[in-house]
């Protein structure tokens, strides 16, 4: 049954800066109307929902993309966090398309298979045995099922506000059901197989806790990519709970990992984790991700270990599992990683823009707080004008109420469309990750993006 499809949002309506982006993308309006009769809101991610509709891109370079109507952008998702390294870096489309003549499916191991484990290895602190997915989804699901599987309890211990993809035991007291019911379309057996706890009060783990919990997993840096920074004692704490009651520890390293140092968060942290779930940079930005960890959990998956003990082995499979094309693009991208100052490149240049947009925004005299610490950028946007600071917020001082206290959606909505409108792609939480290939010039331009988009916010009566 077809009924007619809803107009934008009311807030949106009369918006001259709606008006003058709607202008602007003709092209990319042309081809959102075609998308909405092929995908629900024309759409492929959630992520990629924007009113009254997203940009239509063909193709990128370094850190900028270009779309259908010949806009030009400074590029921030970046692949979603996966391009660590910028878009087409050429060492990573060199092994691709020498690896896409070669084959893209052996359906048989290859040695590149062992060569990027090998890297992860060497790279990963307590990587002793590899296991490839394909995506993050499936990595933070597979290591649920291995510390299940390990410790015989049925249970997991998630931190409320923490993404770790879409399937079902991820899905509720992300973005609801924060008293730990069924998201919609999830069996209320799995939800209640899910303990979520408040990130950041390790009195509330501990009370929590009980011996059917099989293992806690979280975002070390902090939930949405840092977005609700975790203090380090905290994570520490949470290793030594997890260790005394006889479970296992999973860092969801899908976004970190790689990025907010070559080690990720373990080594950033200088906490190692029982399995770690990795995905996005890891295979150099094709659709590749992986758990690793500890070698008795992982052989939990292995046949002959299986035979000899008299357990059942521990089920897994993926077509695409360490396809070749993906193996080269992951070796590629991960040797650069090891070689260069990739990672600290764009801690750097993180760093440097948040500075300089915390600066704009006192000039401006706006309430909002730009900050990050692991190669990416949020920005506070503060609606009830708190006292506070970078460092306070990134300490770990707030909340997640205090940080993910709701904005109007007019300006959330217009703040991603006036960036747009001046050139610069951004995450719509605000703030994005970042990459090495970020120039100085992308900082002024972001800097200036947001400025624009300021004023014009002003200029609707959305923002004080
Ligand atoms: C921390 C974290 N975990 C898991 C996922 C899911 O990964 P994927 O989108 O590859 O399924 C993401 C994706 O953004 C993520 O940021």
């Amino acid at each position: 049954m077809t009924t007619a499809y809803p107009p934008m949002p009311a807030v949106l309506e009369g918006s001259a800066l709606v008006e003058a982006y709607m202008a602007r993308t003709t092209g990319s309006a042309r081809l959102a109307e075609r998308g909405r009769t092929l995908f629900p809101s024309g759409i492929t991610h959630d992520a990629r929902y924007i009113e009254p509709h997203g940009i239509y891109v063909t193709h990128t370079e370094g850190s900028h993309k270009w779309d259908v109507d010949g806009n030009e952008y400074v590029d921030y998702p970046g692949g979603h966090g996966a391009l660590l390294l910028g878009h087409s870096h050429p060492e990573v489309v060199q092994a691709v398309t020498e690896q896409v003549s070669k084959g893209v499916h052996y359906g048989a191991n290859s040695e590149l298979e062992l060569e990027w484990a090998e890297l992860i290895q060497k790279l990963v602190p307590g990587a002793e045995r590899v296991r490839f997915t394909n995506s993050g989804t499936e990595a933070t699901m597979l290591s649920l099922r291995l510390a299940r599987a390990a410790t015989g309890r049925p249970k997991i211990m998630r931190l409320t506000g923490h993404f770790h993809g879409w399937h079902d035991y991820a899905a509720s007291g992300f973005l609801g059901q924060f008293d730990g019911g069924p998201a919609r379309g999830v069996p209320e057996d799995v939800a209640r197989s899910v303990v979520l706890a408040e990130p950041g009060d390790l009195t509330e783990a501990e009370r929590l806790f009980d011996d059917d919990i099989a293992a806690v997993i979280l975002e070390p840096t902090g939930s949405i990519w840092g977005q609700v920074p975790l203090a380090p004692e905290y994570v520490r704490g949470l290793r030594e709970l997890t260790a005394k009651r006889g479970a296992l520890l999973i860092f969801d390293e899908v976004i970190s990992g790689f990025r907010c140092s070559p080690g990720g968060a373990q080594q950033a942290l200088g906490v190692t984790a029982d399995l770690v779930s990795l995905g996005k940079i890891v295979a150099g930005g094709l659709a590749g991700a992986a758990v690793t960890g500890r070698a008795d959990v992982l052989e939990g998956m292995d046949f002959r270990r299986a035979a000899t003990e008299g357990a059942e082995k521990v089920f897994h499979m993926g077509t695409y599992n360490a396809a070749p094309t993906t193996c080269a693009a992951g070796i590629a991208g991960l040797r650069l990683v090891d070689t260069t100052d990739a990672c600290q490149r764009a801690i750097n240049y993180g760093n440097g823009l948040i500075d300089a947009l915390n600066e704009m925004f006192a000039a401006e005299a706006v309430s909002w707080i730009a900050y990050g610490t692991f190669g990416g950028f949020h920005v506070f946007l503060n609606p009830e004008q708190i006292t506070t600071d970078r460092q306070r917020i990134e300490s770990g001082e707030h909340d997640r109420a205090t940080m993910k206290i709701a904005v109007p959606p007019a300006v959330s909505l217009k703040l991603r469309i006036g960036m747009l409108l001046n050139g610069v792609d951004i995450q719509g939480w605000p703030g994005a990750p970042i990459s090495a290939a970020h120039t100085d010039a992308d900082c002024d331009q972001t800097v200036e993006a947001f400025r624009q988009t300021i004023y014009a916010l002003r200029r609707e009566g959305d923002l004080p």
